[in-house]
């Protein structure tokens, strides 16, 4: 049988990865990167640096284009199944019988991230590596607790916020913003941009006070790197 390991390689800091991350680099025979033709060269860097600290020699990584995601409905799912043909093929025709192939998946593989079920439609058999995720470095950063004593917290993307503030729950990790949808909300916001690499950017307070900081600090570094990650955590 050929198998593939999803292996979460944390949300930028190289210290990132677990043990069990570091043992399954070492376990993999070849390497797949499927790579977005807009991806940021940062991001392929630091893949690259894993690989260079924990795997000795010259690990086999086989590199192909990501294909692009369109919007629609029926452009998404065309997407998926271009992308379960793509691994498909690579498991197929990269890997011997008996031979584990590896995906790098950014921070945790569980938390917006595709791979997983572009890899189950590919019927291969799998393991996930948990990672530590942007989620866990950003409340770390800002030493809080992501929930309030017995309260509950939902993780969740900066198009949905959008539609409004979500039932039910007072604290909100929102990740996947590039509209700034905190603005406007009576609430304390934590966050956090390049979590774990040299340019990790940190603001909190209230959203009144500190939210065109934000929006400036983050445009600026927009400008200067070309890319930007952030998530925050929004509490009211
Ligand atoms: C496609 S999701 C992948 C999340 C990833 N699987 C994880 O566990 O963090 C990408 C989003 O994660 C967040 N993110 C990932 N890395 C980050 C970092 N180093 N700093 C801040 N936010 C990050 C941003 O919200 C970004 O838009």
């Amino acid at each position: 049988v050929r198998k593939l390991l999803l292996i979460g390689i944390g949300a930028g800091d190289p210290g990132w990865l677990t043990l069990e991350a570091v043992a399954a680099l070492q376990a993999v025979d070849v390497f797949f990167a499927l790579e977005k033709a807009s991806e940021q060269d940062d991001l392929a860097g630091l893949r690259r640096e894993v690989l260079a600290r924990h795997v000795s020699g010259t690990p086999r990584v086989v590199s192909v284009e990501d294909p692009p995601r369109g919007r629609s409905a029926e452009a998404v799912a065309e997407w998926r199944r271009r992308r379960t043909e793509l691994v498909a093929g690579l498991v197929r025709d990269e890997l011997a019988d008996g031979q584990t192939g590896g995906l790098l998946i950014w921070g945790d593989p569980t938390l917006y991230d595709g791979m997983r079920d572009v890899v189950a439609a590919c019927g291969v058999e799998y393991r996930i590596v948990p990672g530590i995720s942007a989620v866990s470095a950003l409340a770390a950063r800002h030493r809080i607790a992501l929930n309030r004593v017995g309260g509950g917290v939902q993780i969740t993307t900066g198009r949905r916020l959008a539609d409004g503030w979500p039932d039910g729950v007072d604290d909100l990790v929102v990740m996947l913003d590039s509209s700034l949808a905190f603005m406007g909300f009576d609430a304390d916001i934590y966050w956090g941009a390049y979590l774990g690499t040299p340019d990790e950017l940190l603001i909190s307070g209230r959203v009144a006070d500190v939210g065109e900081e934000i929006a400036r600090v983050r445009a600026e570094a927009r400008t200067r790197k070309g890319w930007m990650f952030d998530t925050y955590l929004l509490r009211r």
